[in-house]
């Protein structure tokens, strides 16, 4: 494996994926892992990530000297070289060193780091602070940039490295090469991992971690994340993971028979199914604003897990579907709309329950998960599924949720979801629903007056749910859309499409 010592960079995740995308796996720790540790993952070799921090700082964040003595090759990048540089005496320059974007790097001395990259001069992604000014005796240039003469830096026996730029990144186009370069042909990795390895591997830990004896609980929402997460600690486990899902009444039609059939009956997981509808119906009586139902739909669903997992009986174990992107704040899918909305997650529930967290898609990102799901043998239409909201259907009602309103919100989505599952697209889009409106408009129905409810249909396209735009959609396929709600919804006598992106509304109408 190699192992990537984590010094903050916004970028750090990408430099696992690179890793990945070269088929070997690599782990994330922070830079402070103790020795023993770092022997014990008997690394091939060393990644040290960039960090927002600056060496002149004191207390600037240091790795152990040993790191660097352990015998693995070491690829410092940006705040990493200067780690390096820094134990071989070197000097570093501030502020006015400062580079950020484009640069041109220049490739002065051959080195296996940039075999198989055509030509001498390439694009790449700086993002620093610092440079080093006087290169110590005991390293090398082999690239410098305008702004920095010391853009990679090599040891003489070769064994440590450092660049001062972002390979990582999709704006430095060479990037894939050269740490594809530093694990395969450095480091001496074979390049064969796979998710199949992946699987191994995490079975095996979460095992070790969980014993002979203890339980795992787990809260499955339908969710992708919860899903895959649950199929692999089910693997590990078996009937010691024990899953629940609450039925909050606020879910798409269909969705708790689908939980149901898929894990409890084909996959065969302890699935306890907790109906708190009336509960939740209860406690949203009565309330208008958005943030109010979130508050208490989070607060009711964590009453009923805690209540649930308690009858089950005496789990030391939480297990969750946290991804990687949840795990560093700063690039969340979530994004932005995570302040702009608050998001409905059980965060606090480990310690409010004195549990300790199992979470095997920590270093995961999403398209990942969705491959580890169908290695596992998920449903396509569990591993491709849309995001669905935390509060479900009670932010797709707006203003006030009522019995009645989330019937007839059910009826038009199902017709919604079946319609647009059916439609072909090049590229799938990121979530389509309906919304129910609280107004009633006049329409014609046979020789009739009629004065009913509202229906809008949102569909968008993005790829992060951070901004988004309306889908283009076929007119025929509107109308058919429009024509079938209205025919075979009782109490909806009008549909519109939403035609804005986000910003400025959002995806969700709530
Ligand atoms: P917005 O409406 O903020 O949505 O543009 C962005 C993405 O987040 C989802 N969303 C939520 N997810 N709890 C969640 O777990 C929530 O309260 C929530 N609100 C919005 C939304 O479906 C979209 O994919």
């Amino acid at each position: 494996m190699i192992l990537i010592l984590d010094f903050g960079s916004q970028y750090t995740q990408l430099i696992a994926r690179r890793v990945r995308e070269a088929h070997v796996y690599c782990e994330i720790h922070p830079y402070n892992l103790a020795i023993e540790k770092i022997r014990a993952l008997e690394p091939r070799g060393i990644i040290l990530s960039g960090g927002p921090a600056s060496l002149y700082e004191s207390g600037a964040p240091d790795i152990d000297p040993a790191v660097l003595d352990l015998g693995c090759p070491v690829l410092g990048i940006c705040y990493g070289l200067y780690v390096i540089a820094q134990r071989f005496g070197a000097r570093s320059a501030g502020a006015r060193a400062r580079e950020y974007g484009p640069a041109t790097l220049e490739i002065d001395v051959t080195d296996p780091l940039f075999e198989r990259l055509e030509g001498r001069k390439h694009r790449v992604w700086m993002s620093h602070g610092d440079r080093i000014e006087h290169l110590p005796g005991a390293l090398v240039a082999i690239a410098h940039s305008d702004n920095s003469p010391y853009a990679a830096v090599r040891s003489h026996d070769g064994r440590l490295r450092g660049i001062q730029f972002h390979p990582e990144v999709a704006h430095t186009p060479i990037g894939a090469q050269v740490i594809r370069n530093f694990v395969i042909d450095i480091c001496g990795e074979a390049g064969d991992w796979t998710m199949a390895n992946f699987i191994e591997a995490k079975v095996a830990e979460i095992r070790r971690r969980v014993g002979a004896r203890e339980q795992v609980v787990m809260g499955l929402s339908g969710g992708v994340d919860s899903s895959v997460a649950a199929a692999l600690i089910h693997r590990a486990i078996d009937q010691r993971l024990k899953c629940v899902f609450v039925d909050t009444g606020l879910l798409r039609a269909g969705e708790r028979d689908r939980m149901e059939n898929h894990f409890a009956k084909t996959l065969g997981i302890d699935l306890r199914v907790a109906d708190a509808a009336a509960l939740f119906l209860k406690r949203l009586d009565g309330v208008l604003d958005p943030e109010q139902k979130r508050r208490i739909i989070g607060h009711t669903f964590i009453e009923v897990f805690e209540r649930e997992a308690a009858a089950l009986g005496g789990a030391r174990f939480l297990g969750q579907g946290t991804l990687y992107p949840d795990v560093i704040e700063s690039i969340s899918f979530k994004g932005p709309s995570a302040t702009i909305k608050s998001h409905h997650n059980v965060g606090g529930l480990p310690e409010r329950m004195h549990l300790e967290l199992i979470e095997p898609l920590r270093e995961l990102f999403k398209d990942e998960v969705r491959e580890l799901g169908r290695e596992l043998g998920l449903a396509a239409d569990i591993v491709d599924r849309e995001p669905f909201p935390g509060p479900g259907l009670a932010v797709r009602i707006v203003g006030e949720v009522t019995g009645d309103g989330l019937d007839l919100l059910r009826r038009a989505d199902a017709i919604v979801m079946e319609e647009f599952a059916s439609m072909r697209r090049e590229e799938p889009l990121w979530q389509a629903f309906a919304v129910l409106l609280p107004l009633k408009t006049v329409g014609v129905m046979g020789d009739g007056r009629s004065y009913e409810s509202v229906i809008a249909i949102r569909a968008v396209e993005s790829s992060d749910g951070m901004t988004a735009d309306w889908a283009r959609l076929d007119p025929g396929f509107l109308a058919r859309l429009s024509s079938r709600i209205t025919n075979e919804v009782r109490g909806v006598n009008r549909v519109v499409y939403d035609i804005t992106s986000k910003p400025p509304a959002t995806i969700e109408w709530e």
